[in-house]
């Protein structure tokens, strides 16, 4: 064994002074390596978020709001798996700042955010509660926060279309009202069980349990053959399907259903949605990777990733690592995929000067031409996961090590769960509105025309 790893080492030094070989060296089996490849890549992206425009206001990316809240809960894990608390500091200030009436709805923005921004922020708040990340005195608890998106947005529950179903968007004047999506019901369903599994209160578990059994009897999730279709519209009354695949909403219902099956003690039904569905993501993992390299298929083959996009694997593979630590039996079938798939993906991170930027595609195991912030992220995620296995600890839960206490009413009084007046709302906040709404309604009309077209 040592003599293995230390030949490569070697080998590797003389590559790297002739500039052949991938900046970042990754040994799988030695969480050193992994911790220090995720430093690397944390670092890079963190000079993304430290030179944006709106560096002034802590937690506010240039032209969208919700990859703050999904880039804090990287880091959160990244702190706990690593013991790097270098990016504390940014992260607790961009995560209370955005808190809103302890809701993560702040009045800034909440005119234009649909439930699926809100909700990145909420599972951010309940990662740290589980990994007891650090609180500040004078700040409301992490799974308070939590709390408060769930709050705000269990009433939203619509059932005047479809017998139910999170809208994708929350206003009626927003495009996209009239849908609803995967990824705000898996969204808020996940949220709900990982509440559940955290305080013990079983009205989570409620919530969790009737957002799964809704999203069955629409297309957003086909338990017949486990297919996770994009979004469905009220008009039809959700029979009709955008089909677009997205690692994302395999991967949030999976988390939620892993959660469930822990809190109710192993429970058939959702063993079976995790088999089904971890069975149905093996489309993640195409032939261009050998089978064994996560890829955002839809978009990445064609080169068409969006900034949102391009950050999905990060959740799909960490919340999917996370999920080894409480179901038994689950680390063979997703651990050594993204194993490889973590290799694979810093095998990307060759560019620019400094040679360390990473790429979107991950299969081609090479740097792509593209750099940002996201491209980071991505390879974050997957590195999280891959070091899951080594701290090998649950979740904390309020009976089991959670420092974070407990507020059932967090965020129920909140002006900003009344409608704005539209006349209110200026150019600047719709064009702000995001690249998510706009590239989301128009993708979702070609997937819609797909699926009309093709009978
Ligand atoms: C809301 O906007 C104001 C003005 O730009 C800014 O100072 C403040 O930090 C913003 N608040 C949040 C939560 O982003
Ligand atoms: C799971 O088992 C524990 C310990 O036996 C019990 O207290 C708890 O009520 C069970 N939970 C459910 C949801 O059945
Ligand atoms: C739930 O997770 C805990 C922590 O890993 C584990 O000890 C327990 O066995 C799990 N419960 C079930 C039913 O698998
Ligand atoms: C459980 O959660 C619900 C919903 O937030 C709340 O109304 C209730 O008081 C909570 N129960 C306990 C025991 O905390
Ligand atoms: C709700 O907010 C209003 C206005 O800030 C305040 O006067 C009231 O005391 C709050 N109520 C509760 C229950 O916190």
């Amino acid at each position: 064994m040592i003599f293995s790893n230390w030949l490569p080492t070697l080998l590797g030094g003389a590559l790297v002074a002739q500039g052949a070989l991938a900046a970042i060296d990754l040994s799988i089996n030695d969480p050193n390596s992994i911790k220090q490849a995720a430093k690397t890549v944390a670092t890079d992206m963190m000079t993304y978020y430290n030179d944006r425009d709106s560096k002034a206001i802590p937690g506010k990316f240039d032209g969208t709001w919700w990859e703050g809240g999904s880039m804090f809960m990287i880091l959160i894990q990244y702190w706990f798996l690593t013991g790097d608390s270098e990016f504390n500091e940014e992260v607790q200030a961009g995560m209370y700042w955005q808190k809103g009436d302890d809701n993560y709805f702040p009045s800034n923005y909440s005119q234009y955010l649909g439930n699926d921004d809100q909700v990145f922020w909420g599972l951010a708040a309940m990662t740290a509660a589980e990994l007891n990340y650090p609180e500040q005195d004078g700040q409301p608890s992490w799974v308070s926060l939590a709390q408060g998106v769930f709050n705000t947005q269990a009433p939203r529950w619509d059932t005047s279309s479809c017998h139910g179903g999170m809208r994708w968007q929350i206003w009626p004047y927003q495009p996209g009202y009239t849908t609803k999506n995967a990824i705000s019901n898996g969204g808020l369903f996940q949220l709900s069980a990982r509440l559940a599994l955290y305080t013990g209160n079983t009205t989570y578990s409620e919530w969790a349990e009737r957002i799964w059994d809704w999203s069955a009897t629409t297309p957003l999730l086909k338990q017949k053959n486990w297919n996770i279709a994009d979004s469905t519209t009220c008009e039809t009354q959700c029979t009709d399907h955008g089909d677009w695949q997205w690692t994302y909403n395999y991967g949030t219902y999976i988390s939620g259903a892993a959660y469930m099956y822990n809190f109710t003690n192993g429970t058939q039904k959702w063993k079976d949605g995790i088999t089904g569905l971890v069975g149905s993501s093996s489309q993640f993992y195409p032939t261009s990777g050998g089978g064994n390299i996560l890829s955002e298929i839809t978009c990445e083959p064609i080169n068409k990733c969006d900034r949102n996009q391009i950050t999905f694997k990060a959740y799909f593979a960490s919340w999917l690592a996370f999920m080894t630590t409480i179901v038994p039996g689950t680390y063979d079938l997703v651990m050594p995929k993204l194993q490889t798939s973590a290799q694979a993906a810093v095998k990307t991170c060759t560019g620019l000067s400094d040679g360390t930027h990473c790429g979107i595609k991950w299969y081609t195991q090479t740097w792509d031409g593209t750099d940002g912030l996201e491209q980071q992220m991505a390879v974050l995620g997957v590195l999280n996961a891959v070091l899951v296995p080594f701290k090998n600890q649950a979740p904390f839960t309020a009976d089991n090590g959670g420092i974070s206490k407990s507020n059932p009413n967090a965020g129920t009084n909140s002006s900003d769960n009344a409608v704005p007046q539209l006349n209110n709302i200026t150019t600047g906040d719709r064009a702000g509105a995001g690249v998510l709404t706009v590239i989301f309604v128009t993708a979702w009309a070609i997937a819609v025309t797909w699926m009309i077209r093709g009978g």
